[in-house]
C-alpha cells in the first residue's frame, strides 16, 4: 500500500477513540508512564531548550507535551490514528500548548518528503507497531539535526514469547493488528548508516531506550 496517511496494520482500528480516550485522561492525571518518564528524563539529558520536536506516532501526546514543558520551542505530531490525533489536541489545547504543536495525519515511511527536519526526533514504542522498520527509521535518523530518541522492544527470549502471544490474541480477535520484534541490531545498523551514534541506553520493562545523537 502506498499511501501517505491511511493506516497499515490496522493501526487506526487499535488505537481507537476508547482508548486515546483513556490515555489522554490518565496523562493529564498522572503524567508519563514509566517508560515514557524514562525516555523524557534522557532526552532531557542531552539538552532540549529551545529545540524543535518531531514526534512519530505520538500517541495522546503526553511525551511532546512534556518536552514543550521542559523548553522545546515546537513540536510536530505525526500519527496514522485519528482518534490519538484528536486525543493529542485536547491534551496541548488543555496544557496551553496549542499554538506549539502541529498535529499531521502522515505516514512518513510512505512520504518522507513532506516532513521537516527537527533538532530532536522521537519514536516511543513505534518501530513495533510497523511491518517495515527501516521505512520508518531511515526517515527518522535522516530528519534528526540532533538527536534521535527510540524505544522498542528489547530482544530477550521472554518479550518474543510475549509478542507471539498477543499476535496469538490479536489473530483471534480478528484485529489486523500485529506487533513486530524488529532485531535492535538492524535498528542500530540503519540508525548508524545515517550518520548517528548511541550516547544512551537504558531498559523500562520490555522497552530499550536509546538516544542517538548526530555524530558531525
Ligand atoms: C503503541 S502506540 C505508542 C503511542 C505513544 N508513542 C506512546 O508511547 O504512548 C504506536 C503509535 O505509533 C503510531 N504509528 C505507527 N506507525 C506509524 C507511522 N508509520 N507513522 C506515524 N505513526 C505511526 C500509531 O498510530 C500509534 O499512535
Amino acid at each position: 500500500m502506498n499511501c501517505r496517511c491511511c493506516a497499515p496494520n490496522g493501526l487506526d482500528k487499535i488505537f481507537d477513540p476508547r482508548i486515546a480516550r483513556r490515555e489522554a485522561k490518565a496523562y493529564l492525571k498522572k503524567g508519563l508512564d514509566q517508560p515514557g518518564r524514562a525516555i523524557a528524563d534522557a532526552i532531557k539529558e542531552h539538552g532540549i531548550a529551545g529545540a524543535s520536536v518531531l514526534e512519530i506516532g505520538g500517541g495522546a501526546g503526553g511525551l511532546h507535551l512534556e518536552l514543550l514543558k521542559a523548553g522545546a520551542s515546537r513540536a510536530v505530531d505525526l500519527d496514522l490514528s485519528p482518534a490519538y490525533l484528536e486525543a493529542a489536541r485536547q491534551n496541548a489545547e488543555q496544557l496551553g500548548f496549542k499554538d506549539l504543536v502541529e498535529h499531521r495525519l502522515h505516514n512518513i515511511a510512505e512520504d518522507a518528503d513532506g516532513v521537516a527536519e527537527a533538532d530532536v526526533v522521537v519514536m516511543n514504542r513505534v518501530v513495533c507497531c510497523y511491518p517495515h522498520m527501516e521505512r520508518l527509521v531511515r526517515p527518522a535518523a535522516e530528519r534528526a539535526r540532533r538527536l534521535l530518541a527510540l524505544t522498542f522492544p528489547r530482544e530477550a527470549w521472554w518479550v518474543r514469547v510475549g509478542l507471539r502471544m498477543m499476535n496469538a490474541g490479536l489473530w483471534l480477535t480478528r484485529s489486523d493488528f500485529r506487533t513486530y520484534l524488529h532485531p535492535p541490531q538492524a535498528i542500530f545498523d540503519v540508525v548508524a548508516a545515517n550518520g548517528l551514534s548511541p550516547i544512551h541506553q537504558s531498559f523500562s520493562g520490555v522497552w530499550q531506550i536509546v538516544i542517538f545523537r548526530r555524530s558531525v
